[in-house]
């Protein structure tokens, strides 16, 4: 046990969703002036765990004492009285408004009576004493990820936070901008205040933390302190899965084939009507997988969607096998062989409100086969699904259920099979194992790689680094909407292409 002096204790916190305990009598502490990890795999119950600390989920059991008194926060704002502040993964912005517009909003949600002019010079002073730049009078539509992520920080400074509690700082940044934030955390332990950093990424915490509390479905697996043991990457590894974890995809080496993709001065618009892909070309061969690094927000979103027939390019060309496909819609699409595996599972993935079968026909269901004389033939479809169901090992009672019965992982399965089904000869993949467990995650990565195998052509976009160096035979990245590379593997360190993210050049 640590002698440390206790600032936070969390005991027995139990939170429960619809099929699935988040926290199964989970105990926390955190010490006064330390740097404490939340490590786990996705979907172990570190933001919710810290979401009841921070007063926005209650749980269904549990006490939790800050500084030896008790405490039961009703909301965030509770918290903020105390001195705790979350930095969330994704940013609580207004993106409409200033910098220092959304510090005023939080000061005022917070009841501090601090005036406009006296929020501009705290801002101003802990721009100065941490090194967050950040301009007070910028929007914060106009800022990119990193620098979002700088006022939200400097904002829980502003409002004086005694605890930060920072949920996967680092997935929104560059490889090379993870040091710098390393270098914050540590300044701001020195001012004798107490951070928790959220991580999935077992590096990450073995690098800056005094302490790790190590989370495995729902329950505390380890507590380990690093002042007094020493902990490698592989025991780590074991406390995170309990196991060995998932081997990693396979892919047989195999010469590329035929260019069936190219993409020639291609110019997107993004939502906001800026530039958000500009004069992007490039070439994609059978049998290959194109992976696309970039931190989020830098055109990614907007390039696939002009490839897949969701938005339309201003400007440039999308030849398939010589077939024009500029400005086609995702339907003929489809019938030209392009397959799609979305982020947003529900939403552009499935359609909540259908059944699971109804959904493995969404794309494709005016083929022969389901479709015939104006009439959807549903024993075909069914036989379709359940083919599906036990070939990508979706776990679902039957297929008439609805599909938002599915956990994500399932759903996630569900969206590969559909896709890998079409028989497509381009899959265009964004962020495939995002939010997924280690074990759907390596399905999903073997996948991918089996049908390069068989083929196919893939775009892999991915914010994970690692996940894109694994599975590519070519990197290219993305940055403020131009495409850097492609880099052949060989090529592609781990160093130069998180160089590249982070500074758009070193080709
Ligand atoms: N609002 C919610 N509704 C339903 N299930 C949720 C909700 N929030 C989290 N969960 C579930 O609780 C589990 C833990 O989630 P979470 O705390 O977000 O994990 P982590 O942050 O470690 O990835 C997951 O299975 C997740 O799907
Ligand atoms: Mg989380």
């Amino acid at each position: 046990m640590s002698d440390c002096p206790v600032l936070v204790e969390m005991r027995g916190i139990v939170k429960r969703y619809p099929g699935v305990v988040a926290n199964d009598h989970v105990d926390f502490t955190l010490c006064s002036g330390e740097i404490h990890g939340l490590l786990g795999e996705n979907g172990a119950g570190k933001t919710t765990l810290m979401s009841i600390l921070y007063g926005s989920v209650k749980p269904d059991a549990g006490t939790i004492l800050v500084g030896g008194s008790e405490y039961k926060p009703r909301s965030p704002r509770d918290a903020l009285k105390r001195g705790i502040v979350m930095v969330h993964q994704h940013f609580k912005l207004v993106e409409t408004l200033t910098v220092l517009d959304n510090i005023v909003l939080a000061a005022r949600g917070a009841g501090l009576g601090y005036s406009r002019a006296e929020l501009r010079e705290r801002l101003a002073r802990v721009s100065e004493r941490y090194g967050l730049y950040v301009d007070p009078d910028a929007r914060v539509w106009q800022l990119s990820a990193s620098e979002k992520q700088k006022v939200e920080l400097a904002r829980a400074l502003v409002l004086d936070a005694r605890i930060l509690i920072l949920d996967e700082p680092t997935t929104v940044l560059a490889p090379s901008e993870v040091e710098g934030l390393f270098d914050l955390i540590r300044a701001m332990k020195r001012d004798g205040r107490s951070i928790v950093f959220i991580t999935h990424r077992l590096g990450e915490a073995l690098a800056v933390c005094d302490r790790i509390t190590v989370l495995r479905k729902g329950r505390v697996a380890g507590v380990i302190d690093l002042s007094r043991e020493r902990a490698t990457p592989t025991m780590l590894t074991r406390i995170m899965f309990g196991e060995e974890p998932p081997p990693p995809p396979v892919r047989r080496e195999r010469r590329r084939g035929r260019r069936v993709l190219l993409v020639e001065d291609l110019w997107v618009r993004g939502n906001r009507g800026h530039w958000a892909v500009r004069a992007v070309s490039f070439n994609l061969f059978e049998g290959e997988i194109l992976g696309i690094a970039g931190v989020a927000g830098n055109g990614q979103l907007e390039l696939v969607e002009a490839i897949v027939g969701l938005r339309r390019p201003e400007r440039g060309r999308i030849l398939i096998d010589g077939f024009d496909a500029t400005g086609a819609s995702a339907r003929v699409l489809v019938d030209e062989g392009v397959a799609y595996i979305p982020e947003d599972r529900v939403g552009m993935g499935v359609v909540p409100g259908l059944t699971v079968a109804e959904n493995t026909v969404l794309r494709g269901y005016w083929r022969r086969g389901f479709y015939e004389r104006g009439v959807i033939r549903w024993p075909a479809v069914e036989r379709h699904a359940e083919r599906i169901v036990k070939e990508f090992d979706v776990k679902v009672g039957s297929v008439s259920f609805p599909v938002e019965t599915l956990s994500g992982g399932n759903i996630q399965r569900l969206i590969v099979g559909r896709e890998i089904s079409l028989g497509p000869r381009i899959l265009v993949a964004y962020n495939p194992t995002s939010g997924l467990d280690a074990r759907a995650a390596a399905f999903i990565r073997r996948e991918l790689a089996a049908m390069a195998d068989e083929g196919a052509a893939i775009i892999l976009v991915s914010e994970d680094l690692d996940e894109i160096l694994m599975l590519s035979d070519r990197v290219g990245v993305m940055y403020k909407g131009v495409l850097l590379g492609p880099l052949t593997r060989e090529e592609a360190s781990r160093e130069k292409v998180g160089y590249m993210m982070a500074t758009g050049t070193g080709v």
